[in-house]
């Protein structure tokens, strides 16, 4: 099975944790005994200057450290969310994120993006609409706005700027998740949202899982004190695992994490070209949006080819892809799929695009004798 649904990393590039895992285990106190509720001082010292380094200012108490992004999503969920409130989503937007907010019985309000991003005139009727309605205020607004999954487009500075303040102006809280900022292969980033909060209105929802490896299980949050404590006050694992906090705070603090996203950034370069040059190659008809950093290629199929049908086709063919419908809070057009580059090397690439290329060409002849 060649895999190119999940957003898994890619196994040549995980990082050698031997020699800090060694060091974690020799502080026998620091990292075998419970830990501190919000996080090890080093580690949340560590990512206010991977922040800083983004232009985001914070200090040690705007950082929780937590059991990665989707656990700062869970949490920011059950300090905000009563069942019945709305959040506001891109259409389409991050399947798990999606799931997560789903257990909090929440309702959604979909608003639709361009190359640009989420589209903030159409967000502004909604919210205006809603007003004028009676209807309450949505509690929070959840964004990726770097290399969005699954559409990779990043937000453009000037909407950052304008849903800072429609959440000033309807009073919700605006959830940066920005997992793939560091992974950017080209281009110029645009300062996260964070940046122009005025306020108490943004929280950050940080990961190592792009930029070091899925499996340690890190992430965190960056709001303000009071946030974070409220935040903290939900978080029921007596701390997230100090002996891995300690690991992620010694490849922080000796520099080996930004020589690791370096080198990751170089393998997925490769793979997004190899991908989109398959991609053209083999699903002709097929639009693709190149993404600049990232881990995913968003693909609308022509309108002759049914987006699940085609996933099945291609699971039958052994090679996994995700049909874009997962991604979607609201009515799904069956039109979308979507690829990850970031686990498989370039000539499992190669071949498994040219497999659903086979099943493609099928679906479609078969379509056009019909
Ligand atoms: C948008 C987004 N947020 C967060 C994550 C990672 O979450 P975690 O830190 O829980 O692994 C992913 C990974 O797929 C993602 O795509």
């Amino acid at each position: 099975m060649i895999r190119l649904g999940g957003g898994l990393a890619f196994p040549g590039e995980l990082p050698n944790i031997v020699e800090e895992a060694a060091a974690a285990a020799a502080m026998r106190s620091e990292g075998l005994q419970y830990g501190p509720l919000y996080g090890l001082d080093d580690l949340r010292d560590a990512v206010v200057d991977y922040l800083a380094h983004d232009g985001v200012t914070a200090g040690r108490d705007n950082i929780l450290i937590v059991n990665g992004a989707k656990h700062g999503l869970d949490l920011a969920c059950r300090v905000f969310i009563e069942p019945g409130d709305a959040i506001i989503v891109s259409g389409p937007t991050y399947m798990t994120a999606l799931a997560i907010m789903k257990t909090h019985e929440v309702e959604f309000i979909v608003v639709a993006q361009d190359a640009q991003g989420m589209k903030v005139d159409e967000l502004e009727s909604m919210l205006d609409a809603r007003r004028r309605r009676g209807a309450a205020p949505p509690k929070l607004l959840f964004d990726v706005p770097d290399f969005h999954n699954p559409t990779g487009i990043t937000l453009s500075e000037a909407r950052r700027r304008r849903i800072v303040e429609l959440a000033v102006e309807y009073g919700f809280r605006i959830l940066e998740d920005d997992p793939y900022r560091r992974v950017r292969f080209e281009g110029t980033p645009v300062a996260p949202i964070k940046t122009f909060d005025t306020g108490d209105y943004v929280i950050g929802l940080g990961t190592v899982s792009k930029i070091l490896a899925p499996g340690l299980r890190i992430g965190w949050v960056n709001a303000s004190p009071e946030i974070v404590g409220r935040m903290a006050a939900q978080k029921c694992d007596h701390g997230t695992n100090p002996f891995v906090q300690r690991i992620v705070a010694q490849l922080f603090m000796n520099g080996k994490v930004d020589e690791h996203i370096d080198r990751v950034k170089q393998t997925l370069r490769v793979h997004r070209d190899t991908m989109v040059a398959a991609v053209r190659e083999h699903l002709p008809g097929s639009m693709v949006e190149v993404p600049q950093g990232g881990y995913f290629l968003w693909v609308r199929l022509p309108d002759d080819v049914d987006a699940d049908a085609l996933v099945r086709r291609a699971g039958e063919l052994n090679v996994e892809v995700n049909p874009g419908g997962l991604s979607f809070a609201g009515p799904t057009p069956g039109q979308f799929i979507r690829l990850a580059y970031s686990f498989c090397n370039p000539e499992e690439i190669r071949t498994g695009i040219a497999r659903l290329g086979e099943a493609y060409r099928s679906m479609r002849a078969a379509q056009h004798a019909a």
